[in-house]
C-alpha cells in the first residue's frame, strides 16, 4: 500500500513510496532482499531521512533502518563500541556521555542514524566520523554477503566514502564499529571552540557549545523542514582562489595540506545576496546560507529550483560550481549530478 514519506524526511516533502518496511534486525535483511529481487522490485534503504530530497513519488519500497543495540569491549587504550545502523545518532552521543566515554562531542546533534555516518563522512567541529571510526559492516547486494570494511579501506574524505563511489547502491550498514581512545584529546581548533583552553575544557563543555551553537544556526527540522547543509564546501586551488581574495579580500576559506583551499559555500551564497531569498515556500535560510528551507508547501521540485537558482548565481559571480550534498530521489536531479 503506498505509504507518505512526509514524516520520514526531514525536508518534510510529501512523496509516497510503494511500500515502507522497518527493519529491526539486520538479520532478516537477506530473505527480503532475495523476496524482492524476485519480484524485481526496487528498494531504497533509509535512515533518519535528514539527508534525502525526495522529488517525485517513487514506486519502489523502502527499507528503513531501525535496527538497535550498541555493544561496547575495552581495553587499556580504549572503548570499542559496535552500534546497529538503526541507532540515532545524536542519542548515541549521549549515551556515551552518561556512561562517561568522551570522544563524540564535537559531532553532538547531527541528525540521522549511525548506519548513515559513514555514508558521507558526517563532520562537523573539526571531527568527522572518520576519526573515530574503527571498522564498517555492510551487506553486500545483492549477493547478501556479511562484509567488514576497516575504516582505512572506507575511503573517507570530506563528506565522502566508498558507499557514495564503489559501493553507491551495493551496501546496507547494518553496524558500525568506533574507536574512542581513553587518553581523551580536546579537538578545538574550529571557530567557536577556539577560545577554550585545552588545559581546563572538558567533555562536557564543548557538548554543550556545540549543541549551543548548532541550535542558534541550524533549523531545527521539527519546525523548519531542511537537510542541514544543502551544498558542500567547495575546495578550489590556489590560483582560483587568489583570483577571489583580488576581488573579495573578506572571503572565508580554509587551507588544506595539499595546498588547496576549502571555501565557505555558506558565504559565497550569502556574499551573492541570497541569504534569505525566497522562491514560492522554498528558501535560502535566513541565519545561515547554506541551508535550504521547506517553509510548508515546497515540494522537492521547488527545492531543487532553487538549488539550481543558488548554484547559477554563484558561479556567475564568482566562477564556483557548488555540489548539493544531499541525495537526490525520485524522478528530477541537479543537473549537476
Ligand atoms: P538518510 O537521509 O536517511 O540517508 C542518506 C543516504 O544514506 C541515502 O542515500 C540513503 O539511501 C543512505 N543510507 C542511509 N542509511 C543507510 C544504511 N544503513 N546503509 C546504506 N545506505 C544508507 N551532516 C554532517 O555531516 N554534519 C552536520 O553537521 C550535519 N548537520 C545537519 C543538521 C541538520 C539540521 C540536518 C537536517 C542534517 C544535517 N546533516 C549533517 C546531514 C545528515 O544529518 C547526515 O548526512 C546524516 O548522516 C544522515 O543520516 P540519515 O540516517 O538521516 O540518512
Ligand atoms: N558564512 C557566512 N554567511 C552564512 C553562512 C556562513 O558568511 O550565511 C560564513 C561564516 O563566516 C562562517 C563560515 O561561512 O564562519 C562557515 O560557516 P559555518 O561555521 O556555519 O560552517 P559551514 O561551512 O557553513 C560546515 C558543515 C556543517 C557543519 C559546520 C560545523 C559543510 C557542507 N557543512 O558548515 O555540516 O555542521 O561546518 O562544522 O561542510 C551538514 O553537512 O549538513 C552540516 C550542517
Amino acid at each position: 500500500m503506498p505509504v507518505s514519506l512526509k514524516s520520514y524526511n526531514t525536508f518534510g516533502i510529501d512523496h509516497q513510496c510503494a511500500e515502507l518496511i522497518e527493519i529491526t534486525d539486520a538479520a532478516e535483511l537477506p530473505a527480503l532482499i532475495r523476496s524482492l529481487d524476485e519480484r524485481d522490485q526496487s528498494y531504497f534503504i533509509l535512515g533518519g531521512g535528514s539527508n534525502v530530497v525526495l522529488t517525485s513519488d517513487i514506486d519502489i519500497t523502502v527499507l528503513k533502518m531501525a535496527n538497535k543495540g550498541i555493544e561496547v569491549f575495552e581495553d587499556d587504550v580504549a572503548w570499542y563500541l559496535s552500534v546497529a545502523a538503526g541507532e540515532n545518532w545524536h542519542q548515541l552521543v549521549s549515551w556515551t556521555f552518561e556512561k562517561q566515554m568522551p570522544g563524540l562531542e564535537n559531532l553532538a546533534l547531527i541528525p540521522g542514524t549511525v548506519g548513515a555516518a559513514p555514508i558521507q563522512n558526517i563532520g562537523a567541529y573539526g571531527v568527522e566520523l572518520m576519526d573515530v571510526c574503527d571498522w564498517v559492516e555492510y551487506l553486500s547486494l545483492p549477493d547478501c554477503v556479511t562484509v567488514r570494511l576497516m575504516a582505512s579501506e572506507c575511503r573517507f574524505d570530506y563528506r565522502d566514502s566508498i558507499f557514495k563511489h564503489d559501493l553507491k547502491g551495493k551496501a546496507i550498514i547494518t553496524r558500525v564499529g568506533l574507536k574512542l581512545p581513553k587518553m581523551w584529546q580536546p579537538k578545538l581548533n574550529y571557530g567557536p571552540l577556539a577560545e577554550f583552553n585545552t588545559d581546563t575544557v572538558t567533555p562536557e563543555m564543548i557538548f554543550e557549545r556545540v549543541i549551543a551553537v548548532r541550535s542558534e544556526k541550524l533549523p531545527d527540522p521539527a519546525k523548519l523542514g531542511n537537510a542541514g547543509s544543502f551544498f558542500k564546501n567547495p575546495i578550489v586551488d590556489a590560483v582560483t582562489f587568489a583570483n577571489i581574495v583580488k576581488q573579495y579580500p573578506d572571503a572565508v576559506a580554509y587551507a588544506l595540506e595539499d595546498g588547496r583551499m576549502k571555501l565557505a559555500a555558506g558565504w559565497l551564497i550569502d556574499k551573492a545576496g541570497l541569504k534569505g531569498f525566497r522562491l514560492g515556500d522554498a528558501g535560502v535560510h535566513d541565519k545561515q546560507a547554506l541551508v535550504l528551507v521547506n517553509f510548508g508547501s515546497a515540494s522537492g521540485e521547488d527545492i531543487l529550483n532553487l538549488a539550481k537558482h543558488v548554484i547559477d548565481e554563484v558561479h556567475h559571480r564568482f566562477g564556483v560550481q557548488l555540489e548539493a550534498e544531499p541525495n537526490v530521489v525520485g524522478r528530477f536531479s541537479l543537473l549537476n549530478e
